[in-house]
This record gives structure tokens, C-alpha cells and sequence, in this order.
């Protein structure tokens, strides 16, 4: 038996456009998955509620194929990231399922081959995937996410943001579609979308170092309305953006795919303290530390 957990991830700055080749920032949450993999002598691969074609079974069949092995195995998943709100929960149970897996059989973790597993398992949620949310739930920490280049980690001066859950869960793979056909319309209006939203990107990274929370606030306002043009926000999100900022947020933007899901806002610490009882009347509110480890064995 072995057990590995991966965090769930909130995206800062630049979801779905990142899809189209748009620069994105990404960090690990303190909410994590963890699978436990046990072997079985015979069978194929399951969940332990016998559920199959999930993240957690494709990302742990890719690893089997990957080592040339064929065992039957069964997999626990026990997770505190909330499902379909844009937490990254999917790919944290991929990473943790493969990177279980892979220690059991292989006796070490290889963490290219954990994202190559996830991202097969994200495959089984999501329509065409870029890959961010298996790169943080492997890797960890926070940092700079391109479709090219891949994810590369920096130093980020800010330790905990709040994540208000507007509870209403929905497809990512949907959202991206939705995102996919706007630009097809109105290819001029998303290619300027398009630049802007690289630009914040990059802003939002000298405000993250620097730590200037109003700067980085006012820019993930500017965000959330690129998103809400190309149709991603929702009635809940615009509510709970609106409840962040009149208590007091410097800024507030979806997070992940929208259409639902989830919200982060930042400000500093102690007007954190204030703003969190005040939306938890209405959404459930997590205050979250960033840039915690990537995916790690665990005691089962
Ligand atoms: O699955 P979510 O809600 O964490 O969204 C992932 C971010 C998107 O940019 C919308 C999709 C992607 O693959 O990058």
C-alpha cells in the first residue's frame, strides 16, 4: 500500500487564455487530494467505490503502461480541494494517484512521468487541457505557466489570498468551448482580449514580487472583466466579486473555469480577517496559504 497527496491550485492571473497561448500565474493551495494504491493480485484498476474512467484510474493505468507492468489495483481517494469549482481537483487526484503508483512499483517518484500520468487523467474531465493544473498539482509552489514553455516556478511575496466557493459546480471542458467559440466570431476582439490578458499577466507577476496588493487587486479587477466579455463569468461569481470588494478586497476575479465555481480576492492580511465573515453569510469562504509542495508521499 502507498499513499501521496497533491495540492489543489488557484489561477492568479490569465485562465483560459492560457488555453490560446496567453502567459498565466499559478499557485499551489493548502488544500490537498490524497490516493492511497493498494495492489491487487488480480483485476484491472478501480476506485475503491468501483467507479473507473476517472482522472485517479487513467493517470494510475498510464504509470502501469509506462513501467511495462500489469497488476490489478485499487485506489482511495480522500480529498479536501471541493470538486468542479476550479480548485484543480482533478488533477490533484491524477498526480497523487500516479505519484502512489509509481513509488509502489517503482520504489521513487519521477515527476515528469507523474505529469505525463495526470495529464492522460485529466484527459478523461476535460476538453483540450493546457496542462496547468496537472504542472502545479505535480510540481508545487507558484509561478509562470505557458502552453510552450511549460510551468516554471518563481519566488511569489504573497502568502495567503481568500477563495470564496460559489457552490455552483460545472464543466471545464464546457467553458473552454464557450471561450473556444468566442474567438472563433470575434477573432479581432479575442486577439486584442488575447494581448491585454497577456499583459496583465505580466504586470501581475512585478505586483506579486513587490507584493502591492492594491496594484495586484485593481489589475485582477481589470481580469475578471476580460473574462466576463468572453462569457466565462456567472450571476453567483458577480455576486461574490461585488460581496469581496464592499468589504473591502482590493480586487476580485473568478478563478479557474467560472461559469460557477470559484472566486479569490486579495487584501491585506488583517482586512482579510474582516472580509471573510462578512461573504461566509452568503458562500463558503476559504482563506488559503500559496505555494505549498507539489505532490509527496504520505504515511497512508
Ligand atoms: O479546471 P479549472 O476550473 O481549474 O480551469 C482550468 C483553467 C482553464 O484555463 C480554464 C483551462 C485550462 O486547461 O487551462
Amino acid at each position: 500500500m502507498r499513499a501521496a497527496s497533491a495540492p489543489g491550485k488557484v489561477i492568479l492571473f490569465g485562465e483560459h487564455f492560457v488555453v490560446h497561448g496567453s502567459p498565466a500565474i499559478v499557485a499551489s493551495i493548502d488544500l490537498r487530494a490524497t490516493a492511497i494504491v493498494e495492489l491487487m493480485e488480480s483485476g484491472d484498476v478501480r476506485l475503491s467505490d468501483g467507479s473507473r474512467g476517472n482522472p485517479a484510474v487513467r493517470a494510475a493505468e498510464h504509470i502501469l503502461s509506462r513501467l511495462g507492468a500489469s497488476t490489478g489495483l485499487i485506489i482511495e481517494i480522500r480529498s479536501k480541494i471541493p470538486q468542479s469549482v476550479g480548485l484543480g481537483s482533478s488533477a490533484a487526484v491524477a498526480a497523487s494517484s500516479s505519484a502512489a503508483t509509481l513509488h509502489l512499483l517503482a520504489g521513487r517518484l519521477d515527476h515528469s512521468m507523474i505529469l505525463e500520468a495526470s495529464y492522460e487523467g485529466e484527459k478523461t474531465v476535460h476538453y483540450m487541457p493546457s496542462g496547468i493544473d496537472t504542472s502545479i498539482a505535480t510540481f508545487g509552489g507558484a509561478g509562470l505557466y505557458t502552453r510552450s514553455d511549460g510551468y516554471r516556478r518563481l519566488d511569489i511575496e504573497l502568502e495567503e489570498i481568500l477563495v470564496v466557493n460559489t457552490g455552483r459546480q460545472r464543466r471545464t471542458g464546457d467553458l473552454v468551448l464557450r471561450v473556444k467559440e468566442f474567438s472563433e466570431k470575434k477573432p479581432e476582439i479575442f486577439k486584442q482580449l488575447l494581448d491585454e490578458a497577456a499583459r496583465i499577466t505580466m504586470e501581475g507577476l512585478d505586483h506579486l514580487r513587490s507584493k502591492d496588493l492594491e496594484k495586484l487587486g485593481r489589475l485582477m479587477n481589470r481580469n475578471q472583466e476580460l473574462l466576463r466579455t468572453v462569457g466565462v463569468s456567472s450571476p453567483e461569481i458577480e455576486e461574490a466579486v461585488a460581496l469581496c470588494l464592499e468589504a473591502g478586497a482590493y480586487g476580485a476575479k473568478l478563478t479557474g473555469a467560472g461559469g460557477g465555481g470559484c472566486v479569490i480576492a486579495v487584501a491585506d492580511p488583517d482586512k482579510l480577517d474582516k472580509i471573510a465573515p462578512v461573504v461566509s453569510r452568503k458562500f463558503e469562504v476559504f482563506r488559503v496559504k500559496l505555494g505549498v509542495d507539489g505532490v509527496r508521499i504520505e504515511q497512508p
